[in-house]
């Protein structure tokens, strides 16, 4: 962060230094070493444009310092007190060979409820009007006090730690439990929904979802400027996003081809083979969300990503039910062998919550005592309760809740707007404007795209329209 401030003053110290021929090398200490290596190839011509050139190249290129201070460190130090555990209680696993104390700390953590109560977590547009509004609420005071911030860095330093391995999926479950614990703290009344895309994957085109207005997530194109994150940073400047251009959301068949296996080994990397693999398969929304969402380092900073994994928490839970009641394995003691010293190893702590080691991320007392899941909604009651027009409808014909549609009013008549706004939004992409590329590091690996993107958007929508509107198409196309 401190680095992004500087740069118009490096830049400026830059361009004088240029101009009066002082010594550029005084100034270079400031910039890393590509960036040296670039101004030393252009240093006897003494250009000024291929100085700054170097310059926009750092700029654009920068790699975010994610790394958590010591306020940082603080404050989660707090939060373990405010949840009744601290740091020194979690022994490192190198400590922890015999069986009995490992025994008695179960015990003890066995106990640990949330100070906030146990929650019920439901999808994301089955919310009320005021739940929702609650937690975007929340969802703002977080950013504005710093604590997206802190759990943005949080998932970077984790990349490496507990991705890949068979920490994956308890490491997520407490990483969002306690992002939710903190919005509660905020406002009792709010809990984590999630986002089940497969809601989306299965419309026609899901760019086309009402989730990307103002009113649910905000756009999905480029800088973030409606919805809950309207206006937020991350260390690079405006959030973005760049949705429907690359790999597909959550498919239905992907859930149910993970949800026949019995082991946490048979769906965790790297043990599970390609078509049980839900980290595999979890990348997809990352990487079609885009922009912040696709990589390790940024993606804490959008609120969709905590929903996003949400959802992926209540497949994991579907899987544990399956494990103790279809499988006859008691999901509390499935922990996959991992090598000593590894960070997925069952008894190393947990990256950012030291306070918990990964095989506790697994234990039954997280939906004993913190969080249930409502079920996700089914036809032919996608939306109970919701207001006329349901973010959700049954498709009688292929019986699935499907979500609504952006591009239509209630009366289903196509939205001018929406439609020219479909449009401009193609013809940006396919004359090569649109998002500046950053920088952010390592992105997910995901599916690959199923021909079904942003371009395609309103082609998609209108191949799907009742014959009564196509007519309304033309004169927008
Ligand atoms: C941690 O809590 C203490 C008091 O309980 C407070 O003074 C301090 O500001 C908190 N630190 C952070 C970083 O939140
Ligand atoms: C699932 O995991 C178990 C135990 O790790 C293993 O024996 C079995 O072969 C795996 N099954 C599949 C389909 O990978």
């Amino acid at each position: 962060m401190k680095w992004l401030y500087l740069m118009p003053v490096v830049l400026t110290l830059m361009v004088k230094s240029a101009d009066a021929q002082q010594s550029a090398h005084q100034v270079c200490m400031l910039v890393p070493q590509a960036t040296q290596d670039c101004l030393k190839r252009f240093e006897r011509q003494n250009q000024l444009s291929a100085r700054i050139s170097c310059l926009q190249d750092l700029l654009w290129n920068i790699v975010p310092d994610m790394k958590l201070d010591q306020k940082d460190r603080n404050f989660m130090a707090n939060i373990s007190r405010i949840i009744g555990v601290t740091e020194a209680s979690a022994q490192p696993f190198t400590s922890r060979s015999g069986g009995s104390s490992t025994q008695q700390e179960y015990r003890s953590k066995s106990n640990l409820y949330p100070p906030s109560g146990k929650r019920i977590r439901k999808e994301y547009r089955l919310l009320t009007f005021q739940e929702r509004a609650r937690f975007h609420r929340a969802l703002k005071r977080l950013y504005m006090d710093g604590i997206i911030d802190i759990f943005a860095k949080i998932h970077a330093e984790a990349s490496d730690m507990h991705h890949g391995g068979a920490s994956f999926l308890p490491w997520h479950r407490v990483y969002i439990t306690m992002f939710e614990e903190i919005l509660r703290l905020y406002d009792s009344s709010v809990s984590l929904p999630y986002w089940a895309s497969t809601l989306d994957d299965v419309m026609d085109n899901p760019v086309n979802s009402i989730l990307w207005t103002p009113e649910y997530f905000g756009n999905g194109d480029g800088i973030v400027y409606s919805g809950p994150a309207a206006g937020w940073s991350t260390m690079q400047g405006g959030l973005e996003r760049d949705y429907g251009r690359f790999s597909t959301l959550l498919k239905r068949d992907q859930i149910q081809k993970v949800l026949t296996q019995c082991r946490l080994a048979n769906i965790s990397r790297p043990s599970a083979s390609r078509e049980f693999d839900l980290e595999g398969y979890h990348g997809g929304p990352h990487v079609w969300v885009g922009g912040d969402m696709s990589a390790f380092a940024t993606t804490g900073y959008d609120p969709v990503f905590y929903m996003h994994h949400c959802y992926i928490d209540y497949i994991w839970e579907q899987f544990r039910r399956r494990q103790r009641y279809n499988c006859g394995v008691d999901p509390n003691f499935d922990y996959p062998e991992v090598p000593i010293g590894d960070s997925n190893h069952p008894d190393a702590k947990m990256t950012g919550f030291e306070w918990f080691t990964n095989k506790e991320g697994i234990e039954s007392y997280w939906t004993d005592n913190w969080f249930t899941y409502e079920a996700e909604p089914e036809c032919p009651n996608c939306c109970p309760g919701c207001s006329y027009p349901p973010p959700l409808n049954c498709d009688r014909k292929r019986n699935l809740c499907v979500s609504r549609s952006k591009l239509f009013d209630d009366q289903g008549r196509l939205i001018m707007s929406s439609a020219m706004g479909m449009r401009s939004r193609a013809e940006d992409l396919t004359s090569g404007r649109g998002v500046r590329p950053r920088n952010r590091g390592r992105s997910f690996d995901a599916p690959p795209n199923d021909g079904r993107t942003v371009n395609t958007a309103l082609q998609d929508a209108m191949n799907a329209a009742p014959v009564i509107q196509q007519q309304q198409f033309q004169t927008v196309l």
